[in-house]
């Protein structure tokens, strides 16, 4: 069966495009922050939000299912009904106070997409899903990807006692929103169920804006690494202690939070932040005897992240030395750098050439994305979008209608080259 051409007129992908600009909006508007958006893992929103995205779903052919991690799927037969599938997902979780598009976007345009694939999809030789994973950003409880990485079935039974800031376990958030957590297992897939996972993103970095350029073709996601630090020194009078009696647990902080940036700095593809500090007891009045920090290494490699890490455990030796203070650190999270397929990369490129943009660029992604934990179980490919002025994980967050038109162009005509490649 050949895979007929497709042809995608200009008004058709401009309302597709807008139809995604306002569902971007609807969404913002299912939020646990008044005036902001926030939605996080097995929440009220979180069931409002897959609710709602699953009837757009179906309003595109879908057949919907929630799995059991919370997760929002929904499928299309090919011309082989058993055959497996083309995963195409974002989230739809959000970090505090967060823009109207990082993951949003990327599962309204896989829904779009097959909205314009429709009358093409009986002609595949594989299976469409749409996957509107449930946690990414980690916001809630801490450890970030927890529903890609159920759907990967690499789900850590120690992830159940992950409490969030009022004490609540995942086990007890799984019960209340109406999960089993006995039965997690079902959500995961088997490598022979896909064909691989292609994720539309914004790119959440300033390189497209300041190329002038609309798409690029990712390489690559950076390994990651989170840790918890804590300081410890000795509480006293503020007034009373003098210099050579303290151990300011905080300045101790301080040190370590300008030592990452310096670390970072002098390597390449490193990136590292201090996104949380706090110092105890948290009085005007008191030095701090205690203070605790985050600490996020993203590494195109990771060899270079760990050891910087290796070299910042050393500074945390000789500033608790010089400071009298003690140090321990907790390790959170732990991400493997995720190579995009060549195969998957050429269909990208392809399809962003279709869409009129010659020699797209290749760019590496420091951000985290579900690929990271699907690519346990399949190849996977991403399509950025131009992000203006690199800004997200803020609400000025923000990607242009016209751009997610060429985005839906490419992303379409990626997957029609892959329908092809397959069928060969
Ligand atoms: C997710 O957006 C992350 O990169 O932290
Ligand atoms: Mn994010
Ligand atoms: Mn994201």
């Amino acid at each position: 069966m050949t895979i007929p051409l497709l042809e995608l007129t200009a008004d058709g992908l401009a309302n597709s495009a807008r139809r995604i600009m306002a569902r971007c909006n609807e969404l913002a508007r299912i939020s646990s922050l008044r005036g902001g958006v926030e939605r996080v893992y097995l929440s009220p929103e979180h069931a409002r939000a897959n609710r709602l995205a699953a009837e757009w779903m179906r309003d595109v052919g879908l057949t919907t299912h929630q799995d059991a991690a919370g997760n929002q799927v929904g499928r299309i037969s090919g011309r082989d009904p058993e055959a497996p599938a083309l995963m195409l997902g974002s989230h739809l979780d959000t970090v505090p106070d967060a823009g109207r598009f990082d993951g949003i976007l990327g599962v309204l345009m896989a829904i779009e997409v097959v909205r314009l694939l429709r009358s093409r999809i009986p002609t595949f030789p594989f299976c469409l899903e749409v996957v509107a994973f449930s946690d990414e950003e980690g916001t809630r409880f801490g450890k970030a990807l927890l529903g890609s990485a159920a759907v990967a079935g690499s789900w850590d039974p120690a992830w159940w006692e992950l409490t969030d800031a009022y004490g609540i376990t995942v086990r007890q958030a799984f019960l209340e929103f109406g999960l089993d957590p006995s039965r997690v297992g079902e959500a995961a897939r088997r490598p022979d169920e896909l064909v691989g996972y292609l994720e539309a993103h914004i790119e959440q970095g300033p390189q497209l804006d300041r190329a002038g350029q609309p798409l690029a073709v990712v390489s690559s996601i950076a390994s990651a690494r989170r840790f918890q630090i804590t300081i410890r020194g000795e509480a006293r009078h503020a007034g009373g202690t003098p210099y050579d009696m303290r151990h300011d647990a905080l300045l101790g902080a301080s040190e370590i939070a300008i030592a990452v940036e310096r670390l970072c700095l002098a390597e390449h593809h490193l990136i590292g932040t201090v996104g949380q500090l706090n110092a105890y007891p948290g009085a005007v009045n008191v030095v701090p005897g205690e203070a605790r920090l985050s600490l996020d290494l993203r590494g195109e490699l990771e060899g270079t992240r760990d050891r910087v890490w290796a070299a910042l455990t050393r500074e945390l030796d000789q500033i608790a030395g010089r400071r009298g203070l003690r140090w321990e650190a907790r390790e959170v999270h732990t991400a493997s750098a995720m190579v995009c397929e060549p195969l998957l990369m050429d269909v990208m490129r392809a399809g962003i050439e279709g869409s009129g943009q010659a020699d797209p660029m290749s760019l590496f992604s420091p951000a985290g994305h579900d690929g990271m934990a699907i690519g346990r179980i399949a190849d996977i490919g991403m399509l950025f979008l131009r992000n203006p002025d690199g800004i997200s994980h803020h609400p000025d967050e923000y990607v242009s209608t016209e751009d997610i038109a060429v985005g839906l162009r490419a992303f379409a005509e990626a997957i029609v080259h892959l329908a092809r490649e397959h069928a060969r």
